[in-house]
């Protein structure tokens, strides 16, 4: 009989990755400075993203839905005084307006699946920001997954064959190489989702940060990083 292979989720699968993308720092260069409210959503076991905020200056808070990615947090010597607490996006226990910056950084925001759901954290992100103030996620993009050149190199081959091979870019979720279920969507898509939410796109970028080219970004990046605004 064949075996059935059930897709972990944030609370089954506690993610130790330490991957840097250049266009992060650009965005943080750009949003953040001494001070600034960053709330920093899915920091995750290696608290990355939080740290890279704290790091320029910004003053941090921090949430986690996996509990086992929190106390792995916890232990960790330099963790800069941030403190990492349980809570789910899709439920922020934040008075509206509170941040300056909200972030989900590496596809935190790709774990929340259905449409429902997507619009409600959208939501929940427009809510505790300051009217003027930035939300910034990357997501899975089926189009650039499908013809990003970097797909083509040897080690990338057989992935990407794969993925075509089996329409992988027709569904609105893939299964990423932990065994997680992703939502992907191109970016025509990510943003008609955040404008019903009340939040406009101010630029989209690939992973290198080098174009910020509307469609080349959603022809050929992966996983695009995104910077919307809440308006003034
Ligand atoms: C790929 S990791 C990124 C970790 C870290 N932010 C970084 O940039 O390296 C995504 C994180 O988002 C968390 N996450 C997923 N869904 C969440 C939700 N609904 N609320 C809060 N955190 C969530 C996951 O548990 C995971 O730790």
């Amino acid at each position: 009989m064949a075996e059935t292979s059930v897709p972990k989720t944030a609370t089954t699968h506690v993610y130790r990755h330490i991957i840097d993308f250049p266009v992060e720092d650009q965005i943080l260069g750009e949003l953040v400075s001494l001070d600034t409210r960053v709330l920093d959503i899915g920091t995750g076991a290696t608290g990355r993203s939080a740290l890279k905020a704290r790091e320029r200056g910004a003053q941090v808070t921090s949430i986690e839905i996996n509990t086992e990615a929190i106390a792995e947090f916890g232990t960790t010597p330099d963790n800069k005084g941030i403190g990492l607490a349980a809570a789910d996006l899709l439920q922020l226990p934040f008075a509206d307006r509170s941040f300056d910056v909200v972030q989900v950084a590496l596809h935190g925001f790709d774990y929340i699946l259905g449409c429902q759901d997507r619009l409600q954290g959208l939501s929940e992100m427009r809510r505790v920001v300051r009217p003027g103030g930035y939300v910034v996620f990357n997501a899975f993009n089926p189009i650039g997954l499908s013809l990003a050149p970097s797909g083509f190199k040897p080690a990338m081959l057989k992935t990407r064959l794969k993925y075509l091979a089996t329409a992988g870019f027709m569904k609105n979720t893939m299964i990423d190489y932990n065994g997680l279920e992703l939502h992907q969507a191109p970016v025509r898509v990510i943003t008609n989702q955040a404008a019903l939410a009340g939040l406009n796109r101010e630029s989209v970028r690939n992973l290198s940060g080098s174009t910020d080219h509307p469609a080349k970004v959603a022809l050929l990046s992966k996983a695009p990083y995104y910077v919307f605004r809440r308006p003034s």
